[in-house]
């Protein structure tokens, strides 16, 4: 890592040094003004009102001064800063405009025309919706009878022709995680016939990510790509970055189909934030808080729900759950969204604390209702 530009940066980013003190403080407010539904609270999108971070704010504020340029030399920085994070080369990174630029230009490397690709089902849908687009054939397989990936079942999916195993873990929108041993087990089953592409974008909630990344066997030298974001944990979903991590020889094809360059601001909110520790557990201490504060009011109400692994709960709303977000909406709650083939299940996203308290009252009123 180049310490001493970023030290020096650093420097600049913290200004008077927010610290951690401002961190009580720190949520935005939900909705933040300009909503297209002002005066909604958001639990519909996956994002994390606690973000972005005192140093990510600061970075901002000092990078729009220098917006003027390309930010590519800060780009470097940025990889360079991931590559020492993740315990990888710089050849191993790929920056990117959120994660979801990497799954689409993995799906433009492996899922063209004529391509097929393997996904569970359901799960979220970036990549095998753009690469369908592309003409691309996706197999679907069912999740397990615990809403789990079925390893087994993606296995024998796999064809001569499959380019590609898209794995969402933890998954979205069902929130469950696959251990890292029967993950690896699974890689090593299936790469040599196709690459693995492991969506890794809630894996930094927990403190355990380095059991179950995939990451591990990119280093074993298999065909492997893991994407990453700085949209859920660091609550920097509007700022646009994320990246992927593969073998040298896969980044290099997936760089040449990149479509745009990062923005600067985004650049260096990504750089401070990596190096807000006291913010990052401030974060996943407030959304384990709002997943306890939700599950809870859910085993109140004898509602079941998946466990989850991410910043979001699927829970049954035993009826519609069309209904269900209507009521929400009409209590000021914008929440969301059902999956087939669970017809009475919805998906809820964790905002902050107090939101997570407005929706518990909300859900009680609701469901304590007579039919
Ligand atoms: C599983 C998963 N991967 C990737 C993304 C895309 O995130 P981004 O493009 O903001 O990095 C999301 C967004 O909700 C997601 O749920």
């Amino acid at each position: 890592m180049d310490t001493t530009i970023s030290r020096r940066f650093l420097i600049a980013a913290a200004g008077s040094l927010l610290g951690t003190a401002g961190l009580d403080t720190l949520a935005a407010p939900n909705p933040p003004a300009g909503n297209k539904t002002p005066g909604m609270l958001r639990l519909i999108g996956n994002e994390n009102p606690y973000g972005p971070s005192p140093l990510a704010r600061k970075a901002v504020e000092n990078a729009i001064a220098h917006s003027w340029k390309y930010a590519i030399r800060e780009t470097g920085m940025l990889k360079k800063q991931i590559a020492a994070y993740e315990g990888v080369k710089t050849s191993h990174i790929m920056v990117c405009a959120g994660s979801s630029e990497a799954l689409r230009v993995a799906a433009m490397v492996f899922g063209r025309n004529g391509d097929r690709m393997v996904t569970a089902s359901p799960t979220f849908s970036f990549l095998p919706t753009y690469a369908r687009s592309l003409g691309c054939a996706v197999d679907q397989v069912r999740l397990d009878e615990t809403m789990t990936h079925d390893l087994d079942a993606m296995e024998a999916a796999v064809r001569a022709d499959t380019k590609l195993v898209y794995v969402c873990n933890p998954n979205n929108p069902t929130g469950t995680l696959i251990p890292g041993p029967k993950l690896s087990a699974f890689i090593d089953e299936v790469t040599p016939r196709t690459p693995v592409l492991v969506d890794e974008a809630y894996l930094d909630l927990w403190d355990d990510l380095s059991e179950h990344t995939a990451v591990s066997s990119i280093l074993a030298g298999k065909p492997v790509i893991v994407t990453r974001t700085f949209s859920k944990l660091h609550g920097m979903a509007g700022l646009r970055v994320g990246y992927a991590i593969a073998p040298p020889e896969l980044i290099r094809r997936m760089e040449k189909l990149r479509v745009t360059q990062m923005s600067y601001t985004g650049v260096m909110a990504a750089i401070a934030s990596l190096q807000d520790t006291a913010f990052l557990d401030y974060s996943r201490a407030r959304i384990h808080e709002c997943l306890a504060l939700t599950t809870g009011v859910l085993q109140e109400l004898n509602l079941p729900f998946v466990p989850s692994r991410g910043n979001f709960v699927y829970f049954d709303t035993g009826g519609s759950p069309r209904e269900f977000m209507a009521a929400m909406r009409r209590s000021g709650i914008l929440t969301g969204l059902s999956y087939a083939p669970y017809p009475t299940w919805a998906r809820v996203s964790m905002g902050r604390v107090e939101d997570m308290q407005v929706f518990a009252e909300a859900a009680r009123s609701y469901f304590s209702q007579p039919d």
